[in-house]
């Protein structure tokens, strides 16, 4: 069993993954924190808290909100892409009877900084908690500046970010977790602590279509299938817009498959470094992933392979409740 802390900035796949992670027999989610990414913090917050409604919960994990502004950088967000509150404007919407059709969770939210949970969580389960990123990484930077020794005491970080050998989906060349705080992600590659990356380059690979996604969900009147249904729409039509396909990448959904079904993912090892300052550049993530190269000095293992078909498969029968 895996005991998680997540970080993540929800917007609509962080939200998928969310769900995964709950409904995993395999994982413990111990913790959550938010960052200011697709949103900002405080709508990311809400929006965890949304997400928890979703679920019927009698023991919430703890949950801390995080940092408002990247490192360095101006904040860029993401709410052409995943809707004005994050999560395809659900907030928005009401039941009959005048109450929200999502509600958030009578969860409390921890007074500990997320920095200062993350650090909480690595003492209280020391060489066994995984931290696992689902946006900008400035509250795990934050965490290894305030202690970086004692940060070593994580089992390991797996994150969604990064870009090799495709093009970027802020800019040409950046992937959007990386592009949104650069300077974080060069310390959290530089930490000492092992990492586990998911890029573009997979996440790529798994396209929830909207035609599959209608087929899972007909007939269904649980709360996970509408959620499913009405939080992935304004998503799905700027990928027809814009990417040229009427669905989304499920990005943050993988790294919780790496942990749970590891031999769906092929890795290599890697030394992984980060453009900070480039112009045209800032957000790249830099790596040789040839197969065949010798690496002395990884500092990474990046993800290059997913079985598709069965990973996707596997995310649909969890959230909805199937067995598999
Ligand atoms: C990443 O960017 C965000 O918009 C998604 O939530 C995901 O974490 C994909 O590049
Ligand atoms: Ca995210």
């Amino acid at each position: 069993m895996h005991r998680i802390l997540i970080d993540t900035d929800p917007g609509v796949d962080d939200a998928l993954a969310i769900l995964l992670a709950m409904k995993s027999p395999e994982i413990r989610v111990e913790a959550l924190t938010t960052v200011s990414g697709n949103v900002y913090v405080d709508q990311a917050t809400d929006n965890l808290l949304r997400i928890l409604g979703l679920l019927d919960l009698s023991e919430f994990p703890i949950v801390a909100k995080g940092e408002a502004q990247p490192l360095v950088k101006p904040l860029v967000k993401a709410e052409h892409v995943h809707g004005e509150d994050g999560l395809g404007n659900i907030s928005k919407l009401y039941m009959s009877d005048g109450n929200p059709r999502y509600p958030l969770a009578k969860c409390d939210i921890s007074q500990l900084s997320g920095v200062d949970l993350i650090l909480e969580m690595v003492d209280r389960y020391p060489d066994e908690l995984v931290l696992v990123a689902l946006g900008p990484l400035t509250n795990i930077s934050k965490a290894i500046q305030k202690d970086r020794e004692h940060m070593q005491k994580l089992k390991s970080i797996v994150l969604m970010g990064g870009v090799f050998s495709e093009y970027g989906n802020v800019t040409t060349t950046a992937e959007f977790n990386v592009f949104v705080d650069p300077h974080a992600a060069h310390d959290v590659f530089n930490s000492g602590v092992p990492v586990h990356i998911a890029p573009l380059d997979v996440t790529h690979q798994v396209a929830l279509t909207g035609e599959r996604l209608n087929t899972e969900v007909q007939g269904r009147t649980d709360i996970i299938s509408r959620f499913l249904k009405e939080s992935t729409q304004a998503c799905m039509e700027f990928y027809s817009e814009h990417v040229g396909f009427y669905g989304l990448h499920i990005h943050d959904a993988l790294p919780i498959g790496m942990l749970t079904h590891p031999h769906f993912f092929q890795s290599v090892e890697a030394y992984v470094q980060v453009e900070t300052e480039g112009n045209l550049t800032s957000g790249m993530t830099v790596a040789d992933l040839r197969r065949e190269r010798r690496i002395d000095n990884p500092n990474a293992s990046v993800c290059v392979e997913v079985d598709s078909d069965a990973f996707l498969n596997y995310f649909l029968n969890r959230i909805l409740h199937k067995q598999i």
